[in-house]
């Protein structure tokens, strides 16, 4: 993205290092079964992460080929780094179809708008069915309890456009990945920009991506 105007401001963040894998909840949704992620999630964590229309709209733009690499993935999200990030695997609570179908939560607490980001995805075979939103607006449930501290923190000028500034979440997805944006739409996202830029996987070619936030 072009660089903008940053502006030093006040706010409030959870407080870090994030709970531990270890002491966090596991939450229940109509469908899915919430929890933090495991050593033992590694096998279905890869296969999500082979599936080309799953890895397609990632700055890689392509499927894991070796476990090795889901494996990096997963560690980024346990101990000692749970303490850094904050995501969940999602099950479906069914007893007889007990499979994580993906995954998602807040994986860096200073994005490029300078607020948290909160990223997910799904198993091909689960995409139309409500699972993400289903998912996320769980999530923002965890989110918004976590305990906080007051911040000062440098954000985008272009996320500020009201008098008080209340502690925002973001997310954004290329602009053609129509399933991601209205997955932040109904789970209470509003659009913030978009923006065209070197696309990550084809660096002569330019991507348009929309960003969304999320007032917590
Ligand atoms: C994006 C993703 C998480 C959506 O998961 P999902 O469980 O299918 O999402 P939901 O069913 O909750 O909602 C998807 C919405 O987008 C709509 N949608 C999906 N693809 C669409 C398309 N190509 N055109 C128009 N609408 C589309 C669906 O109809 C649904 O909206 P509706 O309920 O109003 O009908 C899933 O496609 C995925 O894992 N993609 C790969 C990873 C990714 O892109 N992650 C997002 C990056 S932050």
């Amino acid at each position: 993205m072009k660089p903008s105007a940053n502006t030093n401001i006040r706010t409030t963040l959870p407080l870090l290092p994030f709970p531990a894998n270890s002491s966090r909840p596991t939450i229940t949704t109509q469908r899915l079964v919430i929890h933090p992620l495991r050593e033992s999630d590694l096998q279905s964590l890869y296969e999500i992460r082979s599936q080309p229309d799953v890895m397609r709209n990632s700055p890689r733009g392509t499927p894991d080929t070796d476990v090795s690499e889901s494996k990096r993935v997963l560690g980024g999200y346990l101990a000692p780094k749970d303490g850094e990030t904050f995501y969940f695997a999602i099950y479906l609570k069914s007893k007889d179809d007990d499979k994580m179908i993906g995954l998602g939560g807040c994986h860096r607490l200073s994005s490029m708008f300078g607020w948290p980001v909160v990223g997910y995805m799904i198993r091909r075979e689960y995409w139309g069915l409500g699972m993400a939103t289903e998912f996320l607006t769980a999530w923002l449930g965890l989110w918004g309890e976590l305990e906080r501290r007051e911040v000062v923190i440098d954000v985008d000028a272009r996320t500020l456009p009201v008098p008080i500034i209340p502690e925002q979440i973001v997310a954004w997805a290329l602009a053609d990945n129509v399933g991601s944006w209205r997955v932040m739409e109904k789970a209470g996202f509003e659009h913030l920009l978009t923006w065209k830029e070197a696309d990550l996987r084809d660096p002569n070619v330019d991507a348009e991506l929309k960003s969304y936030r999320y007032f917590v």
